[in-house]
């Protein structure tokens, strides 16, 4: 076969040979064998030398066009196998992201902080501000501003966990009340007053069902110069319909505390039963439920304070925050709150 024919078969063959193939490497490899030293263009390519010269022009042209044709068939094949590739690529690669990812479950307040947020909001709803005290107290501030005497059987070590005990002056004590805020506030303040104090506090109780030894409460003070009996009455019936529901109503029976004076417990009628249910869960069948103490600031609390009580009178109240969560969800023990069983937390 003379070289014309030789080149010629070589671009006749090229395109299928070309299109045949299904990777970069075998592309490679065929182009070695379509135009390299060993094919038969490469063979041609060797044998020009040895040719009539009046043959070379035209051999040499057809190899030209050999070498051309099949260098641009190898070439569009080489960008069609990179695309091809690339996308093999991008499809193997790629993220599903409509794939479920792992999620976390979400947590939330406990049902104490709730409670205190919702009751403190009403207050601050009346103008009131919200302040705090230390935990570890002074005797003073628990008891002694506070008009309790010596005397009185809460402050034995029966009732009230002390951190430092035996001379009244210098006790310290874990607080088992919000009260001495009321103290501190009024020494560091001028008045009026209108004060929420929320916060914990701490009792030698053991633990059953309604008791713990660390529990929460709020504290309520208003002193300015024509606090009533019935701005204390007015006060939490606002609040015991905020926070149990408009139809609630509130009674008051006459108790003792050292600091307020007249003192008093406050009910609300029970918003499980229509009032005398026998056996309700949330009143026992009384229609009422006991929620807190209050009554009016004693004389002797503002004048070791500082303030005169001629010209200034206010109220106090203190509410347990347990409490008031358990009468409103009917939860009967209060450990629930200490469990941390997310079977109970996450009902709330
Ligand atoms: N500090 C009282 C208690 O813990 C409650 C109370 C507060 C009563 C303010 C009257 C006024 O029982």
């Amino acid at each position: 076969m003379d070289s014309i024919s030789t080149l010629d078969q070589a671009i006749s063959q090229a395109p299928a040979a070309v299109a045949a193939v299904a990777s970069l490497e075998d592309l490679a490899l065929l182009e070695s064998s379509l135009l390299g030293k060993n094919s038969p263009v490469g063979e041609v390519r060797r044998g020009m030398g040895k040719l009539d010269p009046p043959d070379r022009p035209k051999v040499g042209a057809k190899l030209n066009e050999a070498k051309e044709t099949i260098t641009a068939l190898l070439t569009s094949r080489r960008a069609e196998l990179e695309d091809e590739d690339e996308g093999r690529r991008l499809l193997e690669e790629s993220i599903d992201v409509t794939l479920e990812s792992v999620t976390f479950p979400k947590g939330s307040l406990h049902l104490i902080q709730q409670t205190i947020d919702e009751a403190v909001d009403i207050f601050v709803g009346l103008g009131y501000r919200v302040a705090s005290g230390p935990e570890a107290e002074l005797a003073w501030y628990n008891f002694d501003a506070l008009n309790t005497p010596l005397t009185h059987p809460s402050r034995l070590e029966s009732d009230t966990m002390y951190l430092d005990w035996g001379d009244p002056d210098d006790e310290v004590l874990l607080r088992t009340h919000t009260s001495p805020v009321q103290a501190r506030w009024m020494e560091g303040n001028d008045p009026p007053v209108y004060i929420v104090v929320p916060g914990r506090t701490y009792r030698t109780d053991t633990v059953d069902a309604t008791h713990l030894p660390v529990f929460h409460q709020i504290e309520g003070l208003a002193v300015d110069t024509d606090i009533k009996f019935g701005d204390l009455k007015g006060t939490l019936l606002h609040f015991a319909r905020e926070f149990f529901g408009p139809q609630s109503t509130v009674r008051m029976r006459p108790h003792f505390f050292p600091f307020t004076e007249p003192s008093a417990e406050l009910d609300v009628s029970c918003f499980a039963c229509d009032g005398g249910e026998p056996g309700c869960r949330v009143c026992g069948g009384s229609g009422w439920v006991e929620l807190l103490g209050c009554g009016m600031v004693d004389p002797n609390v503002l004048e070791a304070v500082g303030y005169d009580p001629a010209q200034l009178t206010g109220f106090a109240f203190g509410v347990g925050v347990e409490r008031l969560a358990m009468v409103r969800h009917g939860i009967n023990t209060v450990k629930h709150f200490i469990d941390n069983d997310v079977r109970f937390l996450e009902q709330f």
